[in-house]
């Protein structure tokens, strides 16, 4: 490793390359380029493949960098996270382990609740520091791409103030970050059903996020005792008005009809699916809607119930794997979800990666832009210690990452 200055970068000696270009899977996989070198021009990818075939660059002309032993792999596309949060949940983990459930300490004003409490006290300066900590540990465990949901505030005031912190960090971070607008996370205690809570969504909080321009989803939490499907679709027919693209937490505790909403109000993706079964993978699957797995929420939740990856896959549903970065689920590492997505989901390596990676980016909209090293595409890389993709999920608990590139910068190095 250790780069030289330059303008341009070619990374060359890679031990294992694979694109996540979906024009290079035959049968549906895959097969990982050895000895493979990436070029970068102006931040975009220009060529990815085998050493032999690259273009020559003359000495002095690119920062190079060489990956013999390492495994080059594109930037990690997070696609599902809530990282407009104060503070944490840490006090919750006895109760957690005492068996309360997750609605029980909803129900008795904590959860989500609770992060709204404390959201509503914060001011912006402190909540961007919050967040900015955040995308920090993201950059050095890989991800260059972030989606980041409202949905702690659940009052328009609060709701703004979360948005325009994902707005004011994308034009300052060198991440991307795209904001969802999730007021529809929880019924906050101000509002006595979810109908009457609705119809303000969609009266004032709605028209004022889209005339900011400071989100390009709508979300809803539909869920048993959080928001029927009858008013998610209400919701999400609303948003889709304002020009906002539909997503839906569903099938997370219980299956109450969230796909066939999804598929109604024409939604980008479907995140959790837990309960999700074949005959609904298959409807979503033929709608081309993403199913967006999220498997450190089983694991924050001390459950055994991992959402049906393979299933899916069987039914021909594509699925995505995000961290769901939440102060229930604190975790901003992708390679830890990876690993659980192999260990307990029964991924292979390249299933997880290209889940975290050019799957992430089509839960997006973004795969014209950023999930696999396409020439032409931004130069977002990330180089990992280990010299074949098993070496991944492989070993866990610790940070993979030896070296996170963003539109062909060096954002942040890994623990060697
Ligand atoms: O995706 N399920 C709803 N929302 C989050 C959890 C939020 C929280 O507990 O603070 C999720 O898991
Ligand atoms: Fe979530």
């Amino acid at each position: 490793m250790g780069p030289e200055e330059g303008t341009d970068l070619v990374i060359r000696g890679i031990s294992t390359l694979l694109t996540c270009d979906p024009g290079r899977e035959v049968d549906g996989i895959e097969v990982p380029v050895e000895d493979g070198t990436v070029v970068v021009r102006h931040g975009r990818i220009v060529y990815a493949g085998p050493g032999d075939g690259s273009p020559v660059i003359p000495d002095g002309m690119a920062t190079v960098i060489d990956a013999r032993g390492h495994t080059v792999i594109p930037g990690f596309v997070d696609s599902h996270t809530h990282l407009a949060f104060s503070g944490d949940r840490a006090f919750e983990l006895g109760a957690k382990l005492q068996g309360r459930s997750y609605l029980e300490i909803l129900k008795a004003g904590g959860g989500i609740l609770s992060s709204v409490r404390a959201l509503r006290g914060t001011t912006l300066p402190s909540l961007l520091e919050q967040m900015r900590s955040r995308l920090d540990r993201m950059a050095r465990y890989g991800t260059t791409t972030v989606e980041v949901k409202s949905g702690y505030g659940l009052d328009l005031e609060t709701e703004l103030r979360s948005l325009e912190a994902v707005s004011i960090l994308d034009g300052t971070s060198r991440q991307d970050i795209h904001g969802t607008f999730l007021g529809a996370h929880a019924v906050p205690p101000e509002w006595s059903s979810d109908e009457d809570y609705a119809d303000h969504i969609c009266s004032s909080m709605l028209p004022a996020v889209a005339e900011q321009g400071i989100a390009r989803f709508c979300d809803v939490f539909c869920e048993t005792g959080v928001f029927s499907s009858e008013v998610t679709e209400r919701i999400l027919m609303a948003a889709s008005g304002h020009g906002l693209v539909p997503k839906l937490h569903i099938d997370e505790l219980e299956s109450i009809g969230g796909a066939d909403v999804a598929i109604k109000v024409g939604a980008i993706s479907v995140e959790h699916l837990l309960r999700t079964g074949p005959e609904d993978a298959r409807s979503l699957a033929r709608s081309g809607i993403i199913g967006v797995l999220l498997p450190g929420t089983p694991f924050a939740l001390m459950k055994d119930d991992y959402a049906p990856a393979r299933m899916f896959m069987d039914e021909g549903l594509d699925v995505a794997l995000a961290t769901d970065c939440n102060p229930n689920c604190y975790t901003e590492s992708m390679p830890f979800i990876i690993s659980l997505a192999c260990y307990r989901m029964g991924m292979t390596p390249f299933e997880a990666i290209r889940g975290a990676t050019i799957n992430g980016a089509r839960a997006l909209g973004l795969q014209d832009e950023v999930g696999s090293l396409t020439p032409g595409k931004r130069a977002d890389i990330v180089i990992l210690d280990g010299p074949t993709l098993d070496h991944l999920p492989y070993r866990f608990g610790i940070n993979p990452v030896r070296m996170t590139i963003k539109d062909g910068t060096i954002l942040g190095s890994g623990e060697p």
